[in-house]
Formats: C-alpha cells, structure tokens, sequence
C-alpha cells in the first residue's frame, strides 16, 4: 500500500489515461475501495456486462472476477475487455465443467439446463439459460412448460430458487467458498448487537442463514434495499466489500457485516496499481473464442428475452 500522495498520482494519471484510450472502468460491488472510488460504474454481474455492452468506449477494464469480464466479451465481442489481474478467478465458477453439464443432459433427457452466471463460458455454452441471483426466481417461473430442470453449480441457490418457485431442481455440488463462511451463529450475534436491525442476505448463503434473514438479494437488490428501506440499521450477509459501497451510498444509515470472514480474496487482487499498469499496457485482454461465444451468448440472450 502507498502513502497519499503515490495514490492521488496514481488516480490521477488512470484519469489521463482513460480519457487518452477512450476507457470506461467498471467494479463489481465487491471491490477494494480504492477500486470502487476510480471506477465510472459499479453494479452487480449482469448489470456490469450490460454497462460494457451500451457504452461507446473502446476498452473496458473489467475490475471483477474471470466470469465476469468472459460475459461482457460474449455480450460485446467488438470491445476490448482488460482485467487488472487476470488471475482473480472465482472458485464456484470453476466447480463445474462443460463435460458435466453435458453429462447431466444425459442423464436427464428433455430437462432444461439452467446455469448461473457465475460459470466459465464453456459451461454457457452447454445451457439453455443464464441465470443471475437477481433474477434466477424469475427464470425458473417461466420455465412452466418443462418437464425437469438441471440448475448449477451452485447448491445453495438452487435450494432457495427450489423454495421460491416449489420447482424441484436437478442441482450441482457448488458453493461459493465466501458466502458459506457466513454462520447462523454470526446473524444471531449481530441482532443481539443490533436489535432493531434488518438482515440481508445473498442467496449464496447456506439455508439456515437465509432462514434468520429478513430479505434475501441480490448486490444490486441490496443496494436498492438500502436506499429504500425505513431501518437505520442493516446487518449484511455478503462479501465484506458491499458494506463499502452501501455506507458511501447511504451515510444516515449504518451496517454491519455478518462476518468479517466473508471476504473473497479473488475480489481483493485489483488494485489502483494494478488498473493503471493495465491501461498503460491495455491488458490482460479476456476474449471467448467465436465458437465458444455463440453458443454462450444464445444462454446469456435467452434469460434476458425473459426478463
Ligand atoms: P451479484 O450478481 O449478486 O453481484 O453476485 C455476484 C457474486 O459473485 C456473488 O458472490
Ligand atoms: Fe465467486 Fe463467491 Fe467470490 Fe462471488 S464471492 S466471486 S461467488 S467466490
């Protein structure tokens, strides 16, 4: 970490550059704050891609996970896509492979293959549907018509959505190491701390936290919640880096984290330093590979005909 001055200079020469490469800087709601302080847009997932996609910039640095930048190339394949650090991978991502989606539809004739946008591409390319924790409710009720469904890779927001919708899923044994780092233990804790504090948790969380929680949401559904919500008080079941964003978006109210433990180091790994060596150098570039894009892209372009 530098002292002020390096970061006011390293802030002010990503400023200089942006504008000299016609750049657009993107972080997800789980970034350091040095991160979410330079960006132009913060968001969740989806809401990330769909930035990259509307924007007429030229290059896009990409301050999130791998899946993350793989979307908005498949959703912007003419735009140049950077990541800071191309190694901030996301473990639930990588739980599951091409071949096991392929394996499953075996197994499972005629089902439908719905996937959460936390998954590589390859795995996109072997669903029918994307899914994101905003809107995975929403996709499963409109799939009405279909006889099974495969929903992956995550466990713990198939359980919810099977909840939710009363559709039973065919799910994966995935998990986002962070989020089951949150204990039933650590909300009962923090309402005893804070009495008159609403809970809010993200969907990846285990079922006995979602179970003492007021809200279940999404990032974005949080940061909506916390702009409308009459509570003074939120206790936050995340990534320890949304608290960031909704105290500087929200000062009269306070929140409090779940658990200090619930921190994804894979969303720690950019940095300031690391945004301005990217756009000097205008890499590392994250690109799918057409085949691979076209066939993601129909799953990605199939959630959002239903939303
Ligand atoms: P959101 O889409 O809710 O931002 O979640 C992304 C994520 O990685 C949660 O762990
Ligand atoms: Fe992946 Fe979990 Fe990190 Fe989100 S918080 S990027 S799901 S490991």
């Amino acid at each position: 970490m530098g002292t002020i001055n390096d970061l006011l200079n390293i802030e002010k020469k990503i400023k200089e550059l942006k504008i000299k490469r016609n750049a657009l800087i993107l972080a997800h709601n789980y970034q350091l704050p040095e991160v979410q302080d330079i960006a132009d847009f913060h968001g969740d997932s989806l809401e990330l891609s769909r930035k990259a996609a509307k924007t007429d910039a030229d290059i896009i640095v990409f301050c999130g996970v791998y899946f993350m930048a793989e979307t908005a190339s498949i959703i912007s394949p003419d735009k140049k896509i950077i990541m800071p650090d191309i190694n901030a991978g996301c473990p639930m991502a990588n739980m599951i492979k091409a071949s096991d989606v392929r394996k499953l539809k075996v197994k499972h004739p005629g089902a439908v293959a719905v996937g959460y946008v936390n998954t590589p591409a390859e795995v996109k390319a072997e669903l029918d549907v994307c899914c994101t924790s905003t809107n995975a409710v929403a996709v499963v009720n409109a799939l009405s018509e279909a006889k099974e469904i495969i929903f992956v890779p995550d466990k713990y927001l198939a359980d919810y959505v099977s909840r939710k919708t009363g559709r039973k899923l065919i799910s994966w044994n995935g998990f986002c190491p962070t989020h089951v780092k949150i204990l039933p233990e650590d909300i009962k804790r923090e309402k005893k701390f804070h009495p008159e504090a609403k809970v809010i948790a993200h969907p990846e969380c285990l079922r006995s936290v979602l179970d003492l929680s007021d809200e279940v949401l999404s990032t974005s559904r949080m940061c909506k919640f916390a702009k409308e919500t009459n509570a003074k008080e939120v206790i936050v079941a995340t990534e320890v880096g949304m608290i960031y964003r909704l105290k500087k978006d929200n000062p009269t109210k306070e929140f409090y984290p779940a658990s200090e433990a619930a921190v994804c180091p894979n969303m720690k790994r950019t940095t300031q330093e690391k945004i301005l060596w990217a756009l000097e150098e205008e890499k590392e570039e994250v690109r799918v590979s057409d085949e691979i894009r076209i066939r993601a892209k129909r799953a990605i372009d199939k959630m959002l005909e239903i939303l």
